[in-house]
Order: structure tokens, then sequence, then C-alpha cells
């Protein structure tokens, strides 16, 4: 969709900061949503390189009508110890993907793909609290995945990675996060568990391997994705073969942007689940 957004002076500003800026997604996400639900509301995206990062900051802290940016690489570690306030995902995943500012101008800085993904697991019908779940993959995403998953009372969680060692750190870093919940470094054998996730960036390409054996995957198991694109991963076209229950990764994408939009001050509905 084309955005015609008219801006006054009245606009309430929002960035997305990153370098390089190009392939910056957010602004042509927020501003159609801006204009959907009648928001006077812009989203720029903002060319900031690593250097001028403090500087940066303080200037927008200093114009009040900026309220809140979306944060993406390279700055989503460093701006950290800019932030007065990290979330508590945040702080477990050690970096911050949004940060508003409040009306003290202090900047709250926190990391939603994990709570993204949990919530659009559970509006699809697919709660993970009590469950046993395999997560393959220890990158970022699956980091902030994992604290998620542990924060919503998983009964088990099995982390499976090619480099075992980034499966042994985030395993540590769950449990010592998560004291109650059962985390353990795992095969990628989805035999045992009721939900397995992928996390690798295995699927992207239609000649990737398989992140687990499809032919140890039952239909009482739920295979879940988080590649976007495409839609119908080949794990995700293996599973349903095999009978499993599937789910997408673009919920995890929507809902990320809802609880962006929440931190933003906009209650906007999760985009396609409205009309
Ligand atoms: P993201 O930020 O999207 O999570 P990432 O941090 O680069 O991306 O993580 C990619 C994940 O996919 C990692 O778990 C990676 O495994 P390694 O830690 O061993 O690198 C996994 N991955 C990527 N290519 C893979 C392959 N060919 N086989 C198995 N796992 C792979």
């Amino acid at each position: 969709m084309q955005a015609t957004l008219t801006i006054s002076g009245k606009t309430r500003v929002f960035g997305c900061i990153a370098d390089p800026i190009g392939h910056v997604r957010a602004p042509s996400v927020f501003n159609p949503l801006f204009e959907k639900h009648g928001v006077d509301a812009v989203m720029v995206p903002l060319h900031i390189p690593p250097a001028g990062l403090e500087a940066a900051i303080a200037g927008l802290r200093a114009m009040p009508n900026f309220k809140g940016m979306a944060v993406t690489l390279p700055h989503k570690l460093p701006i950290m110890p800019l932030c007065d306030e990290i979330g508590r995902q945040g702080q477990f995943v050690g970096a911050v993907n949004f940060a508003a500012f409040d009306d003290d101008r202090r900047l709250i800085g926190d990391n939603c793909d994990g709570t993204g993904f949990v919530n659009g697991m559970l509006a699809a019908g697919f709660p993970v609290k009590d469950k046993q779940v395999l997560m393959v993959g220890s990158g970022g995403a699956a980091r902030a995945i994992a604290f998620s998953l542990a924060d919503s009372g998983v009964a088990r969680l099995g982390i499976a990675n090619r480099t075992r060692e980034k499966a042994e750190e985030l395993t540590a870093a769950v449990s010592a996060g998560y004291p109650g919940v059962p985390v353990e470094v795992s095969e990628a054998d989805p035999r045992g568990f009721d939900i397995v996730v992928n996390t690798t960036s295995l699927g992207l390409r239609e000649d990737d391997a398989l992140p687990v054996d499809p032919d140890l995957l039952d239909p009482s198991q739920l295979m879940a994705e988080i590649i976007m694109n495409p839609v119908d991963t080949p794990i995700l076209k293996a599973a349903k073969a095999k009978g499993c229950r599937i789910h997408y990764g673009r919920p995890m994408f929507d809902h990320q942007v809802t609880i962006i939009a929440k931190m933003f001050g906009y209650d906007f509905p999760v985009p396609g689940s409205d009309a």
C-alpha cells in the first residue's frame, strides 16, 4: 500500500535506525498502519553510522515530538547503554530491537522477537505453556525465542544447534535466568517433544538441508517456523505431509509490530487479524 500521510506540525515522529539503511522494512510497515488506523504519526528511516549513535540518540532525546524507534543492525547492542531502562526480554537477550521515549524523555528499550513468536503461537491456538519444546538453532532469533519460551512456562526446552557450543552457552544462559525450567542441549531429534521450532536459516533456500528429519515427526506434533519467505518452507511441507500441525513464520513478525506499536502508544490489532 502506498502511504498518503499528511504531515503537519502536530505529527508525531518515529524513526528506524540502521546502517546501512536502504533495506529497512519498518517504515513501510508502520506508515501504512498509522494511516489505516487514522493516527497522525510518521516513521522515517534514520541512517546513523555507529560512530554517531550516541550523538544521534542525544539529539533525538532533545526533540519532544520524536517518540521512538525501531532498532536494527548494527545498533541493537550499542544502544543498550544509551537506554535509561531495558525491558526484561531485552536484558535477557542482550539486544534491543525497539526503543521509545517516555514523557520524561527517558529512553526505554526492549526486545520483542521472542514475545512476538510466543504471542503468535498463542493467537494461532498453540500455547507453549507446559509443552515440551525442541528448538533447533542458537542464533540471535533463537536466543530471544528461548528466553520467551522459558518465560511462558514450557515443561521442557531442548536446544539443538550445528555448533554445539552455542547451544550449550544458550542453554546455560536460559537455565540461569529461569532455574525452574528444565533446559537441555539436545540433538535435532524431535521424538518426545510436543513442539519443534526451526530458528535456523535452513529453509531460506530451496536446496537447504532440513533442520530435523521429518521421518521422526509424528502427527501429534506441531512444527513451527520463523522463516517468512518462503511461506511454506521445506520442513513445513514435510511436516504437513506427515500429518503434523504447522505454524508459519509470519505471525511472529505481525505480533512484534503490534508490541512495538503498543510501546509507541498505539493499540493496533495484530495485522492480519483485522479486516
Ligand atoms: P538469526 O539472527 O536470524 O537467528 P544467526 O544468528 O546467523 O541468524 O543464526 C543462524 C542459525 O542457523 C544458527 O543457529 C546457525 O547454526 P550455527 O550456530 O552452527 O552457525 C544455523 N544454521 C545456519 N546455517 C546452517 C546449516 N547449514 N546447518 C545447520 N544450521 C545452520
